[in-house]
């Protein structure tokens, strides 16, 4: 375990490209592998729980190589090349698929195991077998797919055994994105139509790459049904920039005076971007130059220090900046005014319960917030003072509370920053480039 400290800086600015998209890292990964042939991802996401999808794969039998390249603007960044071994070519591990810290890597694999001609058995690390699994396994069970684990499958080690899957209709009450992949990677191996039915949005990098592998994928607005796939083609893919990386440095830009940053080649998805109306209404100064993208929205982002209001959240707002609270909490604890964020009871069930995590650290801070129920109120201070706080080993609390102690007069020491490599390896090296 690594500590660091943050402090104030003058002004942040300059000009930065985002990590590669976590979430889409992942789903390429997988449908790479199940592909059948070579498929290349320029800007590939080289952090921990890609590298435990990768992991998993390279267990059942996936070969790929990782390398250095160079982006459109001729940057370092990282290729992956994945060889796929076909839609029915997995083979069954040795020992069991250890997923670390990834809620991603063993709920989309699930899906994908469900549908296979072998056993498979999922581990991970202390904090991914606290977190809730019934939500995946229940749909699957309902698919034919036959798992056991703790607490009735809810919790992992879990084993899967592979069977005959049928399709099921379902619908995404709880907005996870996670969920909703697992079920549509196990309709590709169900007979009949699996349809997934969405009240509000979740991201849905799935649907789009489903689509661009060639699999029978019928993606509108709230639904989306798969049906039974022989083959996926392999495919060439630029990875767009992590928007939800990229928001601490907006957060960062929006806290410290005469700040001004440019985002080169982040990714636009409209399920992903719920931040941007929520800033917008909070005062935020941010232009959005849209690229062309045939695939995924991909552009470039101004943003300027503004002196920010408060906001409501509500809870159909969630899910589309799901992974942005935390930093968001930070924001209102700077804004004018009281802010109240609703429908916050998934942030309970993520890397650590996220509320807690950002309350006990902001108070410590001198921030003035309280949790209540799924709810949190925050009333906006000046400027915070500071102290020694704990990111319980989730990465994005790390990373919001060192932007936290941009602000913070005596700054923060923060015992655990090792977890950041979880989705954004070069998080300190960006930070203290772009702050002078
Ligand atoms: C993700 C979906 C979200 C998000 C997570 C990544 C994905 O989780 O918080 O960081 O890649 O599908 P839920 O689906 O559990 O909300």
């Amino acid at each position: 375990m690594s500590s660091a400290t943050s402090a104030p800086i003058s002004k942040f600015s300059g000009e930065y490209t985002p990590p590669g998209d976590k979430s889409i890292s992942h789903r390429l990964a997988m449908l790479g592998a199940l592909a059948s042939g070579t498929s290349q991802f320029t800007h590939f996401l080289t952090a921990a729980d890609c590298l435990s999808t990768l992991r998993a794969l390279k267990d059942m039998g996936v070969s790929y190589q990782l390398e250095k390249a160079k982006d459109s603007l001729g940057a370092d960044t990282d290729k992956l090349t994945v060889h796929g071994v076909g839609f029915s070519g997995l083979k069954k591990a040795k020992a069991p698929l250890d997923m670390g810290n990834s809620g991603t890597s063993m709920r989309l694999l699930l899906g994908i195991l469900a549908g296979q001609a072998f056993d498979s058995t999922l581990i991970g690390d202390a904090s991914l077998s606290k977190r809730p699994m019934k939500r995946v396994t229940e749909p699957l069970r309902e698919m034919g797919a036959k798992i056991s684990g703790v607490d009735d499958a809810n919790f992992a080690p879990l084993t899967i055994s592979g069977s005959q899957l049928h399709g099921i209709e379902w619908t995404n009450s709880i907005g996870s994105a996670q969920v909703k992949s697992a079920i549509l990677m196990a309709g590709l191996y169900a007979t009949r139509f699996t349809s997934v039915y969405e009240p509000v949005l979740t991201r849905d990098h799935t649907e789009r790459l489903l689509k661009l592998f060639n699999a029978t994928c019928d993606h509108r607005e709230n639904k989306t049904s798969v049906r039974k796939t022989n083959m996926l083609r392999p495919v060439q893919f630029v990875v767009p920039g992590d928007f939800s990386s990229a928001a601490f440095f907006i957060a960062a830009t929006l806290m410290v005076s005469g700040s001004d940053l440019k985002i080169v080649n982040v990714g636009l998805n409209p399920t992903r971007i719920g931040l941007f109306p929520i800033l917008k209404r909070m005062g935020a100064f941010i232009q959005i130059e849209k690229l062309d993208n045939a695939n995924e929205a991909v552009g470039n982002l101004r943003v300027k220090a503004s002196q920010l209001k408060a906001v409501t959240l509500n809870k159909d707002e969630v899910p589309a900046c799901i992974d942005e609270i935390p930093i968001l909490m930070v924001l209102c604890a700077l804004a004018d005014g009281t802010s109240v964020l609703k429908g916050l009871s998934e942030l309970r069930v993520k890397e650590t319960d996220r509320i807690r995590s950002m309350v006990e650290g902001l108070k410590v801070m001198g921030a003035k917030i309280e949790e209540q129920g799924d709810e949190c109120v925050i009333e906006g201070v000046s400027d915070l003072t500071g102290g020694t706080v704990k990111s319980y080993g989730d990465h994005r609390t790390a990373m919001s509370f060192m932007i936290a102690g941009l602000r913070a007069k005596k700054g923060i020491a923060l015992d655990d920053v090792e977890c950041i490599t979880i989705s954004y390896p070069s998080f300190q090296a960006d930070l203290k480039r772009l702050s002078a």
